[in-house]
């Protein structure tokens, strides 16, 4: 099995459309011990969805802008593990103000970046004192190279967390972390349906994908983060692995 002997902290499991709910799915199939995060009033709402997983994980509370939680997140994981293996970033938010680019005030934009960007950095750094033996960090974006539609700062935020993933890389390569991402397709999630237009996208990749796409299906996205949370992917830090039917290659 490819992650026997793991543990994984997987934060973003929301409903069981929600991509990480996948990858904590693929990897307790995998033979990983999972950990899942969740906040606020979307913690009992993550506690019935696990319930809906192989096995029923912890679910430890961890809101990516609440400076209390992460830094008390290592004492509280070790409740229930003593290291961590890899680490899922599945976490994006923008306030509604923050689709509207030329309009879009600096709060709304500050919490897109916040939470959809400096949290990868946030993450790591509050999961350190579990990772002592190396290990793997995966995120998902959006692939931040183009202007989209509607995605306006949701787009700056994703260019912005592409970035923060090579700076992490960096620095905390020689501590034998990687750190990745997957720049998946559009998927039909909570956050998914909260961007105003999102079907917009579904057309670009009906028109261009020379795989075909299915916007209901996470599974091959969560395929590649398990991979990247796996030994598979030894020599890879930086990266971003496209999991979009090919989009990212075409010309038009
Ligand atoms: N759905 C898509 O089309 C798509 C495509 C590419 C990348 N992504 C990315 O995938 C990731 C997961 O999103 P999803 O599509 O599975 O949607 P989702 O709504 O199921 O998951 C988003 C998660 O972010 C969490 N979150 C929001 N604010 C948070 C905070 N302050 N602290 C901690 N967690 C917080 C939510 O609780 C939720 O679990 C996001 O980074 C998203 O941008 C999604």
């Amino acid at each position: 099995m490819l992650l026997e002997g793991k543990t994984l902290l997987i934060t973003g499991v929301l409903m069981d459309s929600s991509i990480a709910f996948h990858v904590a799915k693929l990897a307790q199939e995998e033979g990983a011990k999972v950990i899942l995060t969740s906040f606020g009033r979307t913690m009992k709402i993550t506690q019935t969805i696990a319930k809906r997983l192989p096995e029923l994980p912890p679910v430890v509370e961890l809101d990516v802008s609440d400076q209390s939680h992460l830094d008390s997140l290592a004492e509280r994981l070790r409740e229930h593990t003593d290291s961590l293996d890899g680490v899922l970033h599945s976490i994006g938010f923008a306030p509604q103000g923050a689709f509207n680019f030329l309009e879009g005030s600096w709060e709304d934009v500050a919490t897109a970046i916040q939470i959809s960007s400096y949290s990868l950095k946030s993450l790591g750094v509050a999961c350190l004192p579990l990772m002592s033996e190396g290990g793997s960090i995966v995120g998902l974006t959006f692939d931040a190279k183009f202007a989209w539609p509607v995605y306006d700062w949701m787009g700056v935020a994703k260019a912005a967390f592409e970035s923060t993933n090579r700076y992490l890389a960096r620095d905390l390569g020689p501590k034998g972390i990687r750190c990745n991402l997957v720049a998946a397709g559009p998927i039909r999630t909570t956050a998914a349906k909260s961007i105003p237009g999102f079907e917009q996208f579904e057309r670009v990749w009906d028109e261009r994908a020379p795989l075909g796409w299915d916007v209901g299906d996470p599974v091959p996205t969560a395929k590649a983060c398990t991979v990247l949370l796996s030994d598979w992917f030894p020599a890879t830090t930086g990266e971003i692995v496209h999991v979009d039917g090919g989009v990212h290659a075409m010309g038009q």
